[in-house]
C-alpha cells in the first residue's frame, strides 16, 4: 500500500495508474475507521483496479470546536486497517496542504441544505462541498463510494457531481451496524457501555415506524409516538425524526408513496449527537 501526504507525488502516481489504463475507485474518509468505512472499500475494489482511501479531518464542515477537538485521530491504526483489507493508496494531507489560506468559497446547496443536518449544522455542507471537490480534483478518480448513513450527504455529492461536471460514477453503499442495530460511526466509540447497549434503540424506533407506515398509520401519529417514546428515555435527547422524499429530502405529502420516502433521526446520546436512517423500499 502507497501512503502519499503531498498532492504532486499522488498526481504523478496516479497518472501512471491512468496511463496503464486502469480505473480509479475513491473512498473519503475522516478516519477513526470501522467496517462500515472497509465495505466502502471492499465496494471500491470489486468495481474499480486500484482503490485509493483518504484520511482527513476536515476542519471546514465542523460547526463546533469541540466536537473537532474530540474527534478520534488513530493514523496507525488506520493505516494498518486499510493496508489489511487491500486498500491500493491512501492519502494523508496536512491542513496546509488541503487549505493553504483560509478557504472564501462558499458552495450552497439550496433546498437539499437547508433542512435536517445542513439545518442544524449551519455551514456543514459548504466544508464537505469544498473539501470533496478539492479531493476529486487531485484524484480524479472514475468511481467514489460513500455511505448512505449521511445520506444527504451523499445527496449533496450528488448535486455537486452534476452541477460541475465531475466525470465520475458515485456510488451509495448500505449502512453498516453493530450487532444491537446501531450504525457504525467513528463517533460511537465516545458513549459509554452503558448507552452504546441503549442506543440499539434508535434503529428499533426506525423499523417501528416504518412498520407503521406500512400498515398505514398516518404519519403524524407515527411521528408522536416516536417523540413520546424517546421522551421516556432518559439517555436521549431526540433532535428530529422525519418521514422525507428520499430523492430531495423534502417533506413529504399525503399522496407519497411509501416507496418513496425516507426516515431520518438525528439523536443526543451522552452529548454525541447520532444520526440514522431506513429507506422504506431498500
Ligand atoms: P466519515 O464520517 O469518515 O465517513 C466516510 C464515509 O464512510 C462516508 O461516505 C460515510 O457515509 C461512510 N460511513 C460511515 N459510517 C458508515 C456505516 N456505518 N456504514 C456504511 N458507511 C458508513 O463522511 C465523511 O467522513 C466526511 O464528510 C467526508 C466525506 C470524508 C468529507 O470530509
Amino acid at each position: 500500500m502507497r501512503i502519499f501526504h503531498e498532492p504532486e507525488s499522488l498526481k504523478k502516481h496516479l497518472s501512471s495508474v491512468k496511463t496503464d489504463q486502469k480505473s480509479i475507485g475513491f473512498v473519503p474518509t475522516m478516519g477513526a475507521l470501522h467496517e462500515g468505512h472497509l465495505s466502502l472499500i471492499d465496494a471500491a475494489k470489486n468495481t474499480t483496479d486500484k482503490v485509493v482511501a483518504s484520511i482527513y479531518i476536515n476542519p471546514t464542515q465542523f460547526d463546533n470546536q469541540s466536537d473537532l477537538d474530540a474527534y478520534p485521530r488513530v493514523a496507525e491504526q488506520d493505516l494498518e486497517m486499510l493496508k489489511n483489507r487491500g486498500c491500493d493508496i491512501v492519502f494523508l494531507p496536512t491542513d496546509t496542504i488541503m487549505y493553504p489560506k483560509p478557504s472564501q468559497l462558499n458552495i450552497s446547496f439550496g433546498s437539499l441544505e437547508n433542512t435536517l443536518e445542513g439545518k442544524e449544522r449551519p455551514g456543514h455542507f459548504n466544508g464537505v462541498g469544498l473539501i470533496v471537490s478539492k479531493l476529486f480534483h487531485l484524484i480524479l478518480p472514475d468511481h467514489a463510494f460513500f455511505g448512505q448513513k449521511d445520506y444527504q450527504q451523499f445527496l449533496i455529492i450528488d448535486q455537486l457531481c452534476q452541477e460541475l461536471f465531475f466525470p465520475l460514477r458515485l456510488h451509495c453503499m448500505p449502512i453498516v451496524r453493530e450487532a444491537n442495530g446501531l450504525a457504525m460511526s467513528s463517533r460511537n466509540g465516545r458513549l459509554s457501555k452503558l448507552a452504546f447497549k441503549e442506543a440499539g434503540l434508535i434503529y428499533d424506533s426506525l423499523l417501528r415506524a416504518k412498520a407503521a407506515l406500512l400498515d398505514g398509520i398516518h404519519i403524524p401519529m407515527i411521528k408522536e409516538e416516536i417523540k413520546n417514546f424517546y421522551a421516556g428515555q432518559k439517555n436521549f435527547d431526540l433532535a428530529y425524526f422525519e418521514f422525507r422524499n428520499k430523492y430531495n429530502l423534502q417533506a413529504v405529502d399525503e399522496q407519497m408513496e411509501p416507496k418513496d420516502m425516507i426516515i431520518c433521526i438525528a439523536v443526543y446520546c451522552e452529548n454525541v449527537r447520532l444520526i440514522d436512517n431506513l429507506i422504506i423500499n431498500s
